[in-house]
């Protein structure tokens, strides 16, 4: 096997740290996430390639067949995973990240060969314990994520009492066996770090539990940026500089999103990461917070008809639309609508959906160009001089109670101010509420009426009645 020189090991990661900044700086707008997504794959390439011929790599049985396995797997998981099951499809692969830099830890720590001594060996253990700490947290704390995302566990938030107490203690208790790993001569040292690992596993387990269903995007890219100084700090045990940079990376570009949806969402970082928002759910809305009102449907001509006559429209995509796959017969209908002069844009939430950015990417996929997409911050004020608004299988984001009653779990979200739109119409199955488990007034207000069934079923009678 050909070995690389350590020179051109060291200039290929600089290649590879430069391409993952490019795609970072890609992923940022719509139009260049294609481009984006090809410079991550090329520094990730490079990346591996490199390590595995390296001075570094040996036993090349054991590291090719773990390429191949490894590669297969996750190939064929990504081939077939659905776009609504991202989120935990991710939660996974932190979790991956988190063990493996508890892995790495315990391999360095039951490595004989280890010479350090003095300072250097004292900064080693430092970062072997934080690694192994954040490795254990993450690991657990997405594997919980996974089953609440997947359903497996309740999304209910598990409040146990005194639980900030009991995070407190726990934190306390690794801080004290963290000095006693790195205090510890080498044969003694793998004890506290074996405390600390399940303290901190049940660490993991404890605060994502806490955590209820509405904040689980949050946690998630929470547990993205957990992962990346997790990443990060095996870098540093490994003495990895393309590990340090990259984990770096994760982990910052993670804790600016968490931070960002956090503004979304008008929830404060701390009381998401300690946990109990939607502790409500399931419950029936408080008696003041009962809405007041009937609902009245539509039907699918109805809404044709109602559409021809249109001249501003918006389009709010949901979690329904990417259940029903409604975006493509979605645009036919825009289209027809843009071609009789009608001015038809769609408005996103931060939030839509069940990962970052998870309507855009449905919109890209049905070819619907870009300028018409908008932000809420951006169309939220044209609610007024729109004729008609179509919400399609939305229900938090367009949850009037999250600007006027105080007794909603998810008061304080701003949202898309759908109801103040001549007529608005919502496109679900029933009356069930969306992911925070709360009731939604829109459906009770005066104009907004409900179009009853699967969404692309509908859309797809509205666009047979368009064409006729
Ligand atoms: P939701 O509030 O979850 O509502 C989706 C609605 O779609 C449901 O009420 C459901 O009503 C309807 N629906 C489901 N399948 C449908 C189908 N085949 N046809 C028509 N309608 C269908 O969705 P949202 O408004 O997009 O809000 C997102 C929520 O998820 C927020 O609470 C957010 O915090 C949370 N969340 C977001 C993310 C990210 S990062 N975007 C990640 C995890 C969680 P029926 O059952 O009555 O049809």
């Amino acid at each position: 096997m050909i070995t690389l020189p350590e020179t051109l090991v060291t200039i290929a990661y600089l290649a590879a740290g430069i391409l993952f900044i490019q795609s970072l700086g890609g992923l940022s707008k719509q139009e260049s996430a294609r481009r984006g997504n090809l410079f991550g794959m090329l520094g990730m390439a490079l990346a591996v390639g490199v390590t595995a011929f390296g001075p570094h790599a040996g036993n090349y049985v054991v590291l090719i067949g773990a390429l191949v396995i490894g590669g297969a797997i996750g190939a064929a998981m990504a081939a077939r995973v659905e776009m609504t099951d991202m989120p935990q499809l991710v939660a996974m692969l932190h979790s991956f990240v988190g063990l493996a830099a508890v892995l790495v830890g315990f391999g360095g720590t039951l490595d004989l060969t280890n010479t350090l001594a003095g300072v250097e060996a004292t900064i080693h253990a430092v970062e072997t314990f934080i690694g192994v700490f954040v490795g254990a947290v993450t690991f657990t704390g997405s594997i919980v994520a996974f089953g609440k995302l997947q359903g497996l566990i309740g999304s209910k938030p598990l409040l146990l009492p005194a639980r900030h107490l009991l995070n407190l203690a726990a934190l306390v208790g690794c801080l004290f066996l963290g000095f006693q790993f790195v205090s510890a001569e080498h044969g003694a040292a793998l004890q506290p770090l074996i405390v600390a690992t399940v303290i901190a596993s049940l660490l993991g387990i404890h605060l994502v539990m806490a955590i209820g269903g509405a904040d689980m995007p949050v946690v998630v890219s929470m547990l993205n940026s957990y992962s990346g100084w997790a990443a990060a700090a095996a870098g540093f045990m490994l003495e990895n500089d393309l590990l340090i940079i990259t984990g770096a990376l994760v982990g910052s570009s993670g804790a600016i999103l968490s931070y960002i949806m956090c503004h979304a969402m008008n929830r404060s970082f701390l009381s998401v990461i300690l946990g109990g928002f939607g502790a409500d759910e399931g419950k029936a809305p408080a008696a003041g917070a009962q809405p007041a009102g009937e609902v009245k449907s539509i039907t699918a001509e109805e809404t044709a008809e109602l559409l021809r006559d249109a001249k501003n429209v918006v389009v709010v995509p949901g979690y329904g639309m990417a259940v029903a796959q409604a975006q493509h017969p979605m645009y036919e209908v825009t289209k027809i609508l843009r071609d009789k002069g009608a001015n038809v844009r769609f408005a996103i939430h931060p939030v839509a959906g069940r990962l970052p950015g998870h309507m855009n990417v449905l919109l890209a996929e049905a070819k619907v160009p870009y300028d018409i997409v908008l932000e809420m911050e951006e169309i939220n004020h044209d609610f007024p001089t729109t004729d008609v608004v179509i919400v399609i299988g939305a229900n938090d984001i367009v949850n009037p109670g999250a600007l006027d009653d105080p007794s909603s779990p998810i008061y304080g979200m701003p949202i898309l101010e759908v109801w103040k739109a001549k007529s608005c119409i919502v496109m679900k199955r029933g009356m069930a509420s969306g992911y925070a488990g709360v009731d939604n007034p829109l459906f009770y207000k005066d104009n907004t009426q409900m179009l009853f069934g699967d969404a692309k079923k509908m859309i797809d009678a509205v666009l047979a009645e368009l064409k006729k």
